[in-house]
């Protein structure tokens, strides 16, 4: 195939045209995520719950890694350390805590466990070029690989899968080790098609169809909803049916570094759902890196918080209070920016430009070029995190804080710094230091955001009412605005609407059009004008739907990172 551009972006969404674009997740797994290696016991996931609670952060799922199993034996439970999974995960839920667990690809090679009895019987396993079960040693020890390119193996698999995601009531389904690893067997002896295919043919794609089977097993579960998969391994097209985050990194600056140009390159490559391991998965992370790391990624399409066993622990909590604040910053900004978010998910659904995309996507010179250190959310918010530590970079001291500093390429135009609270002009190179709770975040002039005011509270929120924060400095602004009903496949048959969004300002006054259009009823959701830095506006003209009424606008202050300040409302 062959791609004409000639821009970046057409080529972007012609590629995604061909290989699918991923489809809206539910709203819950566009929240913080937190995971780790070594959470054993119903307790441990009891007790997060409540320091999450106690520490003032939402987090929308926990995750299990490999200990919750008996033996690594796929879909069942340890049922000493988790006597009902079912009823802990409900409970989790009712808190607005969502499930996660994760499955490997391989099957224990046990007789007598009903899981490999019953692939044999079905030969559902990938067999040698003599026709021999091809065994690998994998964590369960003999390991058996099911042969995920027959259909009849994605049948039986999303079987199983279906009863267990049912019965112990997890919503979303962590696909590992499938590239795939096979531990000290050697893994070109797996073959397909009851040993009939030569491995390489479909190795780069066993991830895929492994990801296909199980995203059949969310929708048989739940016909209508919209299934959450994360998967290591992935191929042309896996978008369609899982994210990706970009496997075992660790916890160093370089690591941090290489998430941006990794998950840029991941978004231009059609994986629109993808993010790192915040805080690093090897080794100990340190207070600074846990909390620069968590600047960087928390607009990333995928948020979560993961380590490796043995590690220094890393939950927002584990560093002080200092650390806490700022990384509680970082993660109130993601859901206050939820709604923003999902919109540039249901942009690239519906177009296929990517979440988080570099600046040469919509910006032209040779400036923009090997740019991997800051990237853009949308096309409205610029992101330039910090990404040294103390003592490796610039450094100053404003007022007895220490700021490390950066520079930043700013796109021409006028861009709102929303650290400052003030317009700062582009087109150049700026420096820029932000202090330990501070990520550098520009909005574009033009730009609005739509802005999630009300309760943090996990992943239960109300959306009846999103605030739209404008940023007018020379330009009008403009927005579409999707609506659907956020939780089934319906958006998928055309049932969604676009709220057309313009907004501008004369003098003392701020004009804002909203007008509704597609298959969605009209003003389900109320939508609450609120402009930045422009002290002088005082009158809103607001029309929705034709409906127009004219008020007076106040000074409020307004929270965004851990810094305040005065918009008009
Ligand atoms: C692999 C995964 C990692 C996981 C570990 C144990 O290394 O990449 O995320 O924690 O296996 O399951």
């Amino acid at each position: 195939y062959i791609m004409a551009g000639p821009s970046l972006a057409e080529v972007t969404r012609r590629y995604a045209a061909l290989t699918g674009r991923a489809p809206l997740p539910p709203l819950w797994a566009l929240g913080y995520h937190q995971c780790r290696w070594g959470y054993q016991y119903e307790a441990e996931f009891r007790e997060l719950a409540v320091r999450f609670a106690a520490a003032d952060i939402p987090v929308s799922a926990l995750w299990y890694d490999i200990d919750y199993m008996d033996g690594y034996r796929l879909f069942t439970w340890d049922r000493v350390d988790f006597p009902d999974p079912a009823a802990l995960n409900r409970d989790l839920k009712a808190m607005g805590i969502r499930a996660v667990t994760i499955v490997d690809p391989g099957v224990k090679r046990e007789p007598g466990y009903a899981v490999y009895d019953s692939g044999r019987e079905q030969v559902a396993f990938c067999q040698t070029a003599s026709g021999r079960e091809y065994v690998g040693k994998v964590w369960p020890g003999d390991t058996v690989f099911p042969d995920f390119t027959l259909e009849t193996t994605r049948t039986w698999w999303a079987g199983w899968l279906t009863a267990f995601l049912r019965d112990s009531a997890v919503d979303g389904v962590w696909l590992d080790m499938n590239d795939p690893a096979t531990g000290y067997s050697r893994t070109e002896e797996m073959r397909f098609s009851h040993g009939a295919i030569a491995h390489d043919r479909y190795h780069n794609q066993y991830a895929h169809f492994m990801a296909m089977a199980s995203q059949q097993a969310c929708e048989q579960r739940d016909p209508e909803g919209r299934s959450f998969l994360l998967t290591r391994s992935a191929s042309a097209g896996t978008q369609r049916y899982s994210a990706v985050w970009t496997g075992d990194n660790a916890s160093n600056w370089q690591h941090l570094r290489m998430a941006l140009p990794c998950s840029l390159n991941l978004s231009l490559s059609g994986m629109a759902f993808n993010g790192p391991d915040v805080g690093g998965f090897m080794d100990d992370t340190r207070a600074e890196l846990l909390v620069r790391w968590h600047q960087a990624g928390c607009l990333f399409p995928f948020f979560r918080n993961h380590s490796i066993r043995h590690s220094r622990p890393q939950e927002p909590w584990q560093f002080g209070p200092g650390p806490l604040a700022a990384i509680r910053g970082a993660i109130h900004t993601r859901y206050r920016l939820l709604p923003y978010l999902y919109q540039c998910f249901f942009t690239h659904w519906r177009d296929g430009d990517p979440v988080i995309r570099p600046l040469l996507y919509h910006y032209t010179g040779p400036e923009y070029v090997d740019l991997d250190d800051q990237y853009l959310l949308g096309d409205a918010l610029l992101v330039a995190p910090i990404l040294h530590g103390e003592g490796q970079g610039p450094e100053i001291v404003r007022a007895d804080v220490k700021m490390q500093e950066r520079s930043v390429r700013l796109p021409p135009g006028y861009w709102f710094d929303l650290n400052r609270g003030e317009w700062v002009e582009g087109g150049r190179l700026l420096a820029y230091a932000a202090a330990l709770d501070e990520l550098p975040l520009f909005v574009r002039d033009g730009a609005v955001v739509p802005y999630y005011a009300g309760l943090l509270n996990n992943s239960i929120m109300d959306w009846s009412s999103i605030e739209l924060h404008l940023f007018c400095r020379k330009q009008s602004a403009r927005f579409e605005y999707l609506l659907d009903d956020q939780v089934t496949r319906r958006y998928q048959s055309g049932a969604y609407g676009v709220a057309r969004i313009s907004a501008h300002l004369v003098g003392e006054r701020l004009t804002v059009a909203i007008a509704e259009a597609g298959a969605y009823p009209q003003d389900t959701v109320r939508f609450i004008p609120v402009v930045y830095g422009r002290p002088e506006v005082r009158e809103l003209e607001f029309t929705v739907n034709g409906r127009t009424i004219t008020r007076p606008l106040q000074t409020e202050q307004r929270e965004w990172l851990c810094r305040k300040w005065s918009v008009r409302a």
